[in-house]
Parts: C-alpha cells; sequence; structure tokens
C-alpha cells in the first residue's frame, strides 16, 4: 500500500453523551488540560506523515476551522505585549506543511456515511481515519514513541492491507462496539476474518474492539455506496469494511499506547488526570489532591 498522506476527521456527530455543551460547542474541541481533543488527534495524524486533513463537519461546527485557523487579532496583541511563548502556542497549531480540507455532512447518518463525504477530496488512494474522541497516547510528540496511526501506516505499507485499531474490552462491553474475528499473524497484528457491530457478549466472536483508528484503502469509498442503514439506522462503517473483507485483507492491530473513550464523560476525565499526572506542574498538586479524596 502507498505511503499515507490523507487522514480524515469525521467530527459531524451530534455529541448527545456531552449535551448540553455540545449545543454550541463541537465534542472535539473539548479540552484535556489545554489542549482540544482535536488537537491530539491531529499531532497523531502529522505524526503518522500526513500532509492533508481532512474534517467531516456538520454546519455549526465552525469553531474546529477557526482554530486551525490564524488569529489575526489575537496573535498582534501578543506581539505586541511580547508574550512570544503564548504566540508560539497559539500559531502552533498546526506545522507549515499540513493543509485543512473541510467537507460538510449534511445529516449526521452515521460514521460510514461521514468517511464518504470525504471521498471527493480523499481521491484514489488510502487514507487514515481518526475518531478524535478516542485519544490514544503513547507520550508527546518527540517522545520517541510513535502514535497509533503512525504504527498503523507502517503495517499497512509492510503488509499492504487494510488496518483497524483495536483494544479488548471487557466481555460486557462488546456491544458498544464493532468487533472482530481475527487471526494472529504476528505479536500485535491479526487477519480479520469477520466483523460484527455491536453483538450481544454471548455471541460476540471475540472481546477484540474495533477503536478509533483506520487506515482504509480507497475502495471502501465504492463499498459504502452500496451500504444500506444497519445498527441504529446509521450507516455503518463496520458494514462496509465486512464487504471489504471479502475481497482484500485487512488486519486487526494491537497499538502501544492506551486508549481513553473521551466520548464520555468518564474518559474524559481519566485522560484529563492521566495528563495531568505526567505534566511536571500539575502532577504533584494532582496527587496530593487525589489522595485528599481517599
Ligand atoms: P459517536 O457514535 O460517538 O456519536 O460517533 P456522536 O454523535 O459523536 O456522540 P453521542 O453518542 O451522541 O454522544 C463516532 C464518531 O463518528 C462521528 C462523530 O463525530 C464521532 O467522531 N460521526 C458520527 C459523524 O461524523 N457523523 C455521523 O453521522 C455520526
Amino acid at each position: 500500500m502507498p505511503r499515507l498522506r490523507k487522514v480524515v476527521f469525521p467530527v459531524a456527530g451530534l455529541g448527545t453523551r456531552f449535551l448540553p455543551a455540545t449545543k454550541v460547542v463541537a465534542k472535539e474541541m473539548l479540552p484535556v488540560l489545554d489542549r482540544p481533543l482535536i488537537q491530539y488527534a491531529v499531532d497523531e495524524a502529522v505524526d503518522a506523515g500526513a500532509d492533508t486533513l481532512v474534517f467531516v463537519t456538520n454546519r455549526y461546527k465552525h469553531a474546529i476551522a477557526d482554530y486551525f485557523d490564524k488569529a489575526y487579532e489575537l496573535e498582534s496583541k501578543l506581539a505586541q505585549a511580547g508574550k512570544n511563548d503564548l504566540l508560539a502556542l497559539v500559531q502552533g497549531t498546526l506545522p507549515k506543511h499540513v493543509r485543512c480540507v473541510f467537507v460538510t455532512q449534511p445529516e449526521a447518518l452515521g460514521l460510514g456515511h461521514a468517511v464518504l463525504c470525504a471521498k471527493p477530496v480523499v481521491g484514489d488512494e488510502p487514507f487514515g481515519v481518526i475518531l478524535a474522541d478516542d485519544l490514544i497516547w503513547n507520550g508527546a510528540a518527540g517522545s520517541g514513541r510513535p502514535g497509533a496511526l503512525r504504527q498503523m501506516a507502517a503495517v499497512a505499507e509492510r503488509e499492504n492491507a487494510g488496518v483497524l485499531a483495536v483494544e479488548e474490552v471487557p466481555r460486557e462491553q462488546t456491544g458498544k462496539y464493532g468487533i472482530v474475528d481475527a487471526e494472529p499473524i504476528s505479536e500485535r497484528a491479526a487477519r480479520v476474518r469477520l466483523v460484527v457491530e455491536k453483538p450481544k457478549p454471548e455471541v460476540a466472536p471475540s472481546n477484540l474492539a474495533i477503536v478509533g483508528r483506520y487506515v482504509l484503502p480507497e475502495r471502501i469509498f465504492e463499498l459504502l455506496e452500496n451500504t444500506r442503514p444497519g445498527a441504529g439506522g446509521e450507516i455503518q462503517l463496520t458494514d462496509a469494511i465486512e464487504d471489504l473483507l471479502h475481497e482484500s485483507s485487512v488486519l486487526a492491530y494491537r497499538f502501544e499506547g492506551t486508549r481513553f473513550d473521551c466520548g464520555n464523560k468518564l474518559g474524559l476525565v481519566q485522560a484529563t488526570l492521566h495528563m495531568a499526572l505526567e505534566d511536571p506542574a500539575l502532577a504533584a498538586a494532582t496527587r496530593t489532591y487525589l489522595a485528599g479524596r481517599g
């Protein structure tokens, strides 16, 4: 498979689990410490070698476009005040060689539909998908440890296959995920035989759940065009992946790193505490606070 250059960020979901905040703020703009979830996701895509980022938004989500745009007034005020550290933070949301493209998903018809909306921008090449509300942390950029998408892109290139990020989840939670049945080919990779969307624990083929990272061939777009609404009346990406399995190789990959499900409140709290405990300026005070709570 050719080198990964484009990454799609579906950010058009309704984010109902964070209402009322998500009445006006996209879920992906919720912060973990001082950075929104989408910044962690973009950093991971850039770490994987992407130079084109495709955001699939709904018409209410201007904040994401604004966030990656130049903030003229703020930047000139910070420059005048000589606050160069803050200026660097504001200007550092996106490296210069990376471009952003925004496409609209007119209606929230499901993740598969959102990915299909990116087809005109992605064109004829493999691409990555990152769901920013799944924060996967393998150390900061510059730590020397590759992000999850970089690990997956390397496997996709080497094995000439689509790659799905997977993680073991407790059996009782299989109904919340796409679950794979896969045959191991190495320590972290397995060839997918079957994917099932949100199976009940008693019929789930395993407890290996697909989480928010994918490397997919362009063929997935044609398959999505022919995918009928599935679970929940939505066009499911998992259903198109099931079709892809019949014609080409798809691997499940157990990434190195820690995933925080920031699509729900507890996950966002856990991610925030994790980052605070890793931050030299916050670690001691956070630990003291937590110890005091028992
Ligand atoms: P979720 O299943 O987490 O749904 O979507 P949601 O609407 O964002 O959140 P809740 O469940 O109502 O709280 C998974 C990912 O797919 C995107 C979301 O933005 C999220 O990144 N998505 C989902 C779309 O872009 N469009 C859709 O139609 C559905």
